[in-house]
């Protein structure tokens, strides 16, 4: 199983560089830059491995490597833009030092703002029922604007320090992303309303406990497994929830979260065990 993740990446990180320009501005620098560190690539491969549960459907995932990669895309430019001078000021990402620091933050500015571009293009290119196109086209779009991952940056960066707002920033800055990635493969399969409104409900889930876990490694992780610098969230005043609820309460609220999320999934038959690991590593892991 193992194996089939590594196999996977590589396919991932192969065709998410095919689609960039290499005529050597620093533009395109940039963009190489960025993607040719090694992220988990968590999000594609939860849409990969859940379109993949259902190969005895005749769903091939290997189908589906251009709305995968612009997925990553959409990631990689939030990450570069998360970093920024203007947001967390971070100096090292993924092991390397930030786009913005190896380059400048007017680069990675539109190094972000060109693979967000590249994405809708890779979507709208992608050879799969127009109707689909649309359809994973709205869930992704939505799921990065106001009502998710930037209007949840946004919260975050002005957050006023009231612990019962924290969830909700989670579930705007994180979650949704996470969960477009999973509703995006339940569309492909073609999955009833009701089924997609759990599957919804599930990613929100484990996307929320995601950033927990990511809370818990800013405080205790492993600086070179992490591959970003530690005790970042409390110079900036970030909505760590483990400062405000505590180790021990946000270990139980990720362990709660993971039992109702695979409850869920099961439910959905959703039996790839590639998949349901990666759901496991998601919340109990070291990067
Ligand atoms: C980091 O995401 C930002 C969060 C939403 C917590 P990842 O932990 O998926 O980062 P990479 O892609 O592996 O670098
Ligand atoms: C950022 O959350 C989530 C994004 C939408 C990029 P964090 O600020 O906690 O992520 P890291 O710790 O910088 O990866
Ligand atoms: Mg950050
Ligand atoms: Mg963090």
């Amino acid at each position: 199983m193992k194996q089939k993740i590594i196999a996977i990446t590589k396919e991932i990180n192969i065709k998410m560089l095919k689609g960039i320009s290499r005529k050597g501005s620093s533009l395109d620098m940039a963009l190489v830059y960025a993607l040719e560190v090694q992220g988990k690539r968590l999000r594609p491969l939860l849409f990969l491995s859940f379109i993949d549960a259902f190969n005895e459907n005749g769903f091939d995932y290997k189908d589906y490597f251009d709305i995968a990669c612009a997925i990553e895309y959409i990631h990689t430019y939030s990450l570069i833009h998360d970093d920024l001078p203007s947001m967390d000021n971070d100096d090292y990402r993924r092991g390397q030092p930030t786009v913005h620091k190896k380059f400048d933050p007017a680069i990675a500015l539109l190094a972000g703002d060109t693979l967000l571009t590249l994405a809708l293009e890779k979507i709208a290119d992608s050879k799969i029922d127009n109707n689909k196109i649309v359809e994973i086209m709205k869930i992704i779009t939505k799921s990065i604007g106001s009502l998710g991952m930037a209007g949840g940056q946004a919260l975050d960066l002005g957050f006023s320090g009231k612990k019962e707002e924290i969830f909700n920033i989670h579930k705007m800055k994180t979650a949704e992303l996470i969960t477009a990635a999973i509703l995006s493969a339940a569309e492909i399969i073609g999955m009833s309303k009701e089924k997609k409104d759990k599957v919804r409900e599930a990613g929100i889930l484990i996307g929320i406990a995601f950033q927990m876990a990511d809370d818990l490694l800013d405080i205790e992780g492993d600086e070179k497994l992490v591959g970003k610098k530690l005790n970042k969230d409390i110079e900036n005043d970030s909505p760590n929830s483990v400062y405000f609820y505590g180790k021990d309460f946000i270990k139980k609220e990720i362990e709660n979260s993971y039992k109702k999320t695979i409850e869920i999934f099961n439910k959905l038959e959703i039996n790839s065990d590639v998949f349901l690991y990666l759901i496991k590593k998601m919340v109990y892991r070291s990067k």
